[in-house]
Formats: C-alpha cells, sequence, structure tokens
C-alpha cells in the first residue's frame, strides 16, 4: 500500500542516492586525477614521453626482428602477387596483431583493407562486419544479399585497380563452418585472378584446426604461411632499446647485460612477456628513484609476475 510516508521517502532516497553518486564520481575523478599525475612524474622522471612497455599492440612500437621482418616479406609477397590465401600464426604474445597493424599502415592507398578482430561472430554478422570495415553501407540484412554487395564491391574494386585484403585477427578461434564459409568468400574470383586476399592471424591452435580433414580444401588453398617464433637471445636487447628510444628515451635508462638475461630466461623471447617485466622493473625503479633497472629489480618484478602469467 502506498500512503503519503512512502510518497516522501522515495524523493528521499533519490536524493541520497545522488549525493552518493557524486561523492563516488568526486573519489574516482581525484583517483584518475591522482593517475595522470603519477604518470606524468613518472615520465618526467625517466625523461620519456609515453610509457614504453604498454601491452597494447601499437604498431608505432613495431621493432623489425629477423622473424617479424621475414614475416612482413611473406605478407607484403602475398598481397603483391596476389596469391589468394595467407596464414600467419605465432605464439601467444609474439605480435602477430601489432605486425598486422602495422602493415595496415603501410599499404598503398591502391589497396583497401579490413580487418576484423572479433573472430567469434557468427556467420552473419561477421560477413557484415567485414562489409562493414570495408566501409560499405549494409543494404540488406541477409546473407545473399551480404554476399551480392560484397561481390559487386570487389568487381568495382577490381575495375578501378584496386587490390582488397581481408585480414582476420584471432582465426583460431573461428568455428569450422565459419572458416568453410570463409573459403567460399574467397570462390568470388573472375577467370584470371582472385578478387581479394585473406590472410588469417592466429596462435598455433589455427595450424592444427587447419590440419583436420574437414577443412582440406581451405588447407590447400593457402599459398602462402608463415610463424612467427620468439625472438633470439641476441634480439632482446635491441628489442627493450627499440621501445625505450621509440618511447623517446635518450639513452638515460639503462638494462645491464644480467639483467636482460634474466628478461630472456624468463620470456623466452616473447615479446609481451618482456614488456610485462620491464614494465615492472621501470615502476619499481622509478619508486627507488633509480634509471638502472639492475638484476635485483627485474628478479623482483619476475617473481611477482610469475604467479600471473
Ligand atoms: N615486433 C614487435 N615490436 C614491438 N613490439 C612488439 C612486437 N611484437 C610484439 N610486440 C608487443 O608485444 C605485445 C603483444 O603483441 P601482440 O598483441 O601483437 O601479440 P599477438 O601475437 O597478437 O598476441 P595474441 O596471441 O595474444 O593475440 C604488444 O605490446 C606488442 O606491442
Ligand atoms: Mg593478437
Amino acid at each position: 500500500m502506498c500512503n503519503l510516508s512512502t510518497i516522501h521517502i522515495i524523493p528521499n532516497i533519490y536524493l541520497k542516492c545522488k549525493a552518493f553518486n557524486l561523492i563516488l564520481f568526486k573519489i574516482l575523478f581525484t583517483i584518475h586525477e591522482i593517475e595522470v599525475y603519477n604518470q606524468t612524474m613518472y615520465m618526467d622522471f625517466f625523461g620519456i614521453k609515453e610509457k614504453p612497455f604498454n601491452v597494447t599492440s601499437d604498431p608505432n612500437f613495431l621493432f623489425l626482428s629477423r622473424v617479424h621482418n621475414e614475416a612482413f616479406s611473406h605478407l607484403l609477397y602475398g598481397i603483391r602477387e596476389k596469391k589468394g590465401f595467407l596464414q600467419i600464426t605465432g605464439e601467444v604474445g609474439a605480435g602477430k596483431t601489432t605486425l598486422c597493424r602495422a602493415l595496415l599502415n603501410q599499404l598503398d592507398r591502391n589497396i583497401k583493407s579490413a580487418f576484423i578482430f572479433n573472430s567469434t561472430l557468427p556467420e552473419l554478422q561477421l560477413l557484415q562486419a567485414i562489409l562493414e570495415d570495408f566501409g560499405l553501407t549494409i543494404e540488406k540484412r541477409n546473407k545473399v544479399a551480404l554476399l551480392r554487395q560484397f561481390n559487386n564491391f570487389l568487381i568495382e574494386e577490381l575495375s578501378r585497380g584496386n587490390n582488397v585484403i581481408l585480414i582476420i585477427d584471432e582465426a583460431q578461434n573461428l568455428k569450422p563452418s565459419i572458416l568453410e564459409e570463409i573459403r567460399m568468400l574467397s570462390n568470388l574470383e573472375t577467370d584470371k585472378e582472385k578478387l581479394f586476399q585473406i590472410i588469417l592471424v592466429g596462435q598455433p591452435e589455427l595450424k592444427n584446426k587447419l590440419d583436420t580433414t574437414a577443412l582440406r580444401q581451405l588447407k590447400q588453398r593457402i599459398a602462402v604461411r608463415f610463424h612467427i617464433t620468439p625472438l633470439e637471445k641476441d634480439e632482446v636487447e635491441k628489442y627493450i632499446l627499440h621501445r625505450l628510444t621509440v618511447a623517446g628515451s635518450n639513452g638515460q635508462i639503462q638494462f645491464p647485460q644480467d639483467a636482460i638475461e634474466s628478461i630472456y630466461a624468463f620470456s623466452g623471447g616473447i615479446p609481451r612477456l618482456i614488456n610485462m617485466v620491464c614494465d615492472k622493473a621501470l615502476l619499481a625503479a622509478y619508486v627507488m628513484e633509480t634509471k638502472d633497472i639492475t638484476l635485483p629489480i627485474v628478479e623482483k618484478s619476475i617473481q611477482e609476475l610469475a604467479g600471473a602469467v
């Protein structure tokens, strides 16, 4: 039953909630401000303009190790020669996404690209996402219409002398039925050439998936394959230096040889793991007010990370 007093309570609660939300907002905003302030202090201390070891796939930080360089050449060759299907695999955190983003940044203007990273989408949504990433406005949301629209787009681009590429990241997550659909998409071709190139990028499980009997037709079509292995021991120091330089360091941050060896032993040359250790070590060094990232600092960071990776 609703009497007068209940009616008065409701706005009261509402007001209290509002006041509470305001306080919460103020606290969160203050935390955010402190964080920004701390980050500025951190970067000022090291004399850098951005954090050198973020774990995002920022292509501006790309270090062309031997293996990344080779992977890049394979991709460019496959695209230029219109090889149809290309496959790039690599361990978790080996640099697949970073490489793809760097590739997209460097493509000529006559190459139209789409980059799909949500590989768990159902068939229709995936097709839609592909078209939208190519900049198309969806006309009708059914498979036949989407395929027709895509085909027309491809033919138009071909007539303009353009090359079209589709990159599917995290392709190890694609269901076999969707991989089969993608193979069917690649049937869109003229008598003379493929209408577009498809680059499947994924963790080693992608290879296993393509080895299954159900997908043998797709496997046979893959013309270019490359597996990204971790960095070699001698490349770890160069990698760290490269990222520091891109972040704006002029040699003021020092990692001695024994610290580098320890990072290599822990990471096995996997860039994401290198970043995680270095990021932690830099933060610890900042707290200790030193720019020498010594072996004890690195070892402590590794210990802290050991449970997390
Ligand atoms: N060649 C490289 N140059 C610079 N940074 C790199 C390189 N390779 C990897 N990294 C860095 O390592 C981290 C992981 O890279 P990325 O996300 O590209 O790996 P991935 O292979 O796509 O991983 P996942 O298997 O989880 O998708 C990122 O911070 C990225 O910037
Ligand atoms: Mg990735």
